[in-house]
């Protein structure tokens, strides 16, 4: 099926879509982007998205094309057009184009921002089987810019992340900053040991991310112990559980870290239940 696609304004096929080869995206990775799931046909949590976008958009100076109720309308077109029950809604920002290639930032008064969205379909999302089996990852080094708390398209050491827990026989990757696991290369991780859920805080150094913000006040509320603090792979090795948080993935159990099973190798309680607690209180909530 061709996907109908957004940009800038107009609904397309997604094969008559297109955006100039001067694009800043393109050229300079100069961009911010939301990835929103879907789970029978509505949006989850995508207020903590739009708001997340502001804040990249303000971080790096660039102008929102849109406001947030037209964004939700998009979205929402969008879904009902491409007849999405689940799935995900990708969303990109970036400083458009100056009709050139050039450093410095364009005059946003002569240079609008450009605007894409598109819907990915994925039936079955919330019933992944890998969230029976548990994820293994591998540890590599952080070695992205000082200021991953804003959501840029500038995914190229993530993905090179991804191809080396794909060469390496895993299915992802957690990155290491100063002896200290940062995050996964999309999503946020965290472990568990004698019950207390442990994740890093939030700071430059990770992406603030909206599902982690969901979990640990669900966590909360079901009087479960958050600690936010840094940990190493030595100690995530040792710990009871680990699992990572995504909005593609929602709560996504890790089995093994640098082939050493953690716990038990299998799914853990504390992971499965979050995951139950997220997928029921989210879609109550979504829109
Ligand atoms: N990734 N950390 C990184 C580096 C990420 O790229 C993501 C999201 C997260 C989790 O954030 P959230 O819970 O808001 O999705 C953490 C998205 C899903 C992606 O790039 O596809």
């Amino acid at each position: 099926m061709t996907r109908t696609v957004y940009v800038n304004g107009s609904y397309l096929p997604e094969t008559e879509a297109t955006v100039s080869i001067f694009d800043r995206g393109f050229l300079m990775a100069d961009g911010v982007y939301e990835v929103t799931s879907v789970l029978g046909g509505k949006l989850i949590d995508f207020a903590g998205h739009a708001k997340r976008l502001e804040r990249s958009l303000n971080e790096l100076d660039m102008a929102a094309p849109v406001t947030t109720d037209d964004l939700l309308a998009i979205h929402r077109e969008l879904i009902a057009r491409n007849d999405i029950t689940d799935g995900l809604v990708y969303l990109q920002i970036t400083r458009g184009s100056a009709g050139d290639r050039d450093f410095a930032f364009p005059d946003p008064a002569t240079t609008p921002s450009t605007i894409v969205l598109f819907t990915q379909n994925k039936p079955g999302l919330a019933q992944s089987p890998q969230a029976d089996k548990g994820l293994k990852v591998i540890s590599i080094e952080d070695i992205r810019w000082g200021r991953r708390d804003i959501k840029t398209v500038q995914l190229l050491y993530p993905s090179m992340g991804k191809m080396m827990a794909k060469k390496a026989g895993a299915d992802d990757a957690w990155m290491v900053e100063d002896g200290f696991v940062t995050e996964g290369t999309s999503n946020n991780a965290y472990i568990v040991k004698d019950g207390k859920i442990i994740t890093r805080e939030l700071s430059t150094d990770i992406l603030h991310g909206i599902t982690r913000a969901a979990v640990l006040r669900f966590a909360a509320e079901a009087q479960m112990e958050v600690v936010e603090r840094n940990f190493t792979i030595d100690e995530a090795k040792d710990a009871d559980e680990a699992f990572i948080t995504s909005a593609s993935s929602f709560v996504m159990p890790v089995v093994e870290i640098d082939g050493a099973a953690v716990g038990t190798g299998t799914p853990g309680s504390v992971a499965r239940r979050l995951r139950e607690i997220y997928l029921d209180e989210s879609l109550k909530a979504a829109i």
